[in-house]
């Protein structure tokens, strides 16, 4: 605990033991400071899988992801970290402990309240304790980096692919020309995978619980050698070892990096349906360009889960400051044509300080009403986290009731 000016910060660090692991039911118990990596590590050790992976891994605690219902590249195939959750304890604003800690699969008695709490963002109780799903670990794996030409290629590739192995695809995530170019250009002692840059690349996982590299990779190579004959991609090659396919991760990974020596970068992280990708992205970069001309683009992420992390930066000879100056302004662009295409202005980065206003300009008035009563329910002081997902002056003192439950307001 310390405390800092008005605030008290809560530390879970010490919570940081893993409680126990049940093999033949796929669960484990933690406290909510146990590394990610560490429990990762741990469910392996006993030939289990823990889904939920993150480029911080090394070093956030389950609590938080909980708390943020953090996603990454492995959601295509396990979901979000809310489907990674059986139970939970909490502690909440007044100090009680609440004991959701059930390690069913099916529980169907009455409002499940423990799901609140999930991506709550630290506003409505303190996570302690989890009960975690595992999975079988998968035994074997077939990685390939792919080139395309144009964007709606990406989408038929990836319908094509989710056609063809289903479940299998771990993961599918995109990469523009851009993105590969910054890369190299800070650190040119690495070496791209493909012959040529193409203006699109994806990186897809295949993985199977089975040991049976060889029939995966046959598979991956019947696959992309159909979508290379009907002109849907044009390059592929396949990872031939762990080290290869480390190059893949490295290249995807190091885009944020990258991208931020070139100086002020503008994120955002927003959702639409896979379909609608191409179309987004078109329209999006005439707007921007309106009003930011020779503003660079960086859309990138989670192509299977219609996730893209669409972070901008200045145009050449721009001052860091001018461009900075124009954050709001590029993203309400954004937010705009996202809400107008029935997408969600924050797809996994959650709400945060950052994003109160958007989550007010665009989710329904009902669904904020019931929002705010929620957490006026259970923090009647606003004294968790208070700023976050709702901005100050609008929790306190003043609740709001949805439309049709308003007789007494
Ligand atoms: C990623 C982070 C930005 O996917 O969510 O790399
Ligand atoms: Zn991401």
């Amino acid at each position: 605990l310390d405390i800092c000016g008005d605030f008290i910060i809560l530390n879970s660090k010490n919570l940081n033991k893993i409680i126990n692991i049940d093999t033949n039911n796929a669960t484990m118990t933690v406290e909510s400071g146990v590394i990610l990596q560490d429990v990762q590590e741990y469910a392996k050790q006993h030939s289990l899988l823990f889904a939920l992976s993150l480029g911080s891994e090394g070093s956030c605690h389950i609590g938080g992801n909980i708390a943020s219902n953090a996603g990454g590249m492995n959601v295509l195939r396990y979901g979000n970290c809310r489907e990674q959750i059986l139970g939970l304890e909490i502690v909440t604003p007044q100090g009680e402990i609440i004991d959701f800690m059930r390690s069913l699969r099916k529980d169907n008695t009455g409002f499940d309240i423990k799901q609140l709490y999930i991506g709550s963002e630290g506003t409505l109780g303190f996570i302690t304790k989890a009960v975690l799903k595992l999975h079988p670990l998968p035994k074997s794996a077939a990685s390939a980096l792919v080139g395309l030409i144009a964007a709606d290629k990406m989408i038929i590739f990836f319908n094509h692919a989710r056609e063809y192995f289903a479940d299998k695809i771990s993961l599918c995530e995109f990469m523009p020309e851009i993105a590969i170019k910054t890369v190299l250009s800070y650190k040119p002692s690495m070496q791209y995978p493909l012959n040529h840059i193409t203006p699109w690349a994806i990186w897809i996982k295949i993985e199977d619980t089975y040991d049976g590299d060889d029939y995966l990779h046959e598979e991956l190579v019947n696959f992309l050698s159909d979508m290379l004959e009907k002109d849907i991609i044009c390059d592929a090659v396949l990872a031939q070892s762990e080290a290869q396919e480390k190059t893949f991760v490295q290249f995807r990974e190091m885009i944020v990096w990258a991208q931020s020596i070139l100086g002020h970068v503008i994120k955002n992280d927003i959702a639409i349906k896979i379909n609608d990708i191409p179309n987004f992205l078109y329209k999006a970069e005439k707007k921007l360009n309106i009003l930011c001309s020779g503003i660079k683009l960086y859309p990138f992420g989670h192509l299977g889960d219609g996730n893209i992390h669409f972070n901008l930066s200045k145009p050449n000879n721009m001052e860091d400051d001018i461009f900075k100056a124009q954050d709001d302004i590029l993203c309400h662009q954004i937010q705009k044509l996202v809400h107008q295409m029935n997408g969600s202005v924050s797809a996994e980065h959650g709400i945060g300080r950052d994003k109160t206003d958007a989550l007010i300009r665009y989710k329904s008035a009902n669904n904020i009403a019931l929002m705010k009563n929620m957490k006026h329910m259970f923090d009647r002081k606003n004294i968790f986290n208070p700023g976050v997902i709702f901005n100050n002056t609008d929790t306190q003192n003043n609740m709001m009731l949805p439309h049709n439950n308003c007789e007494h307001a």
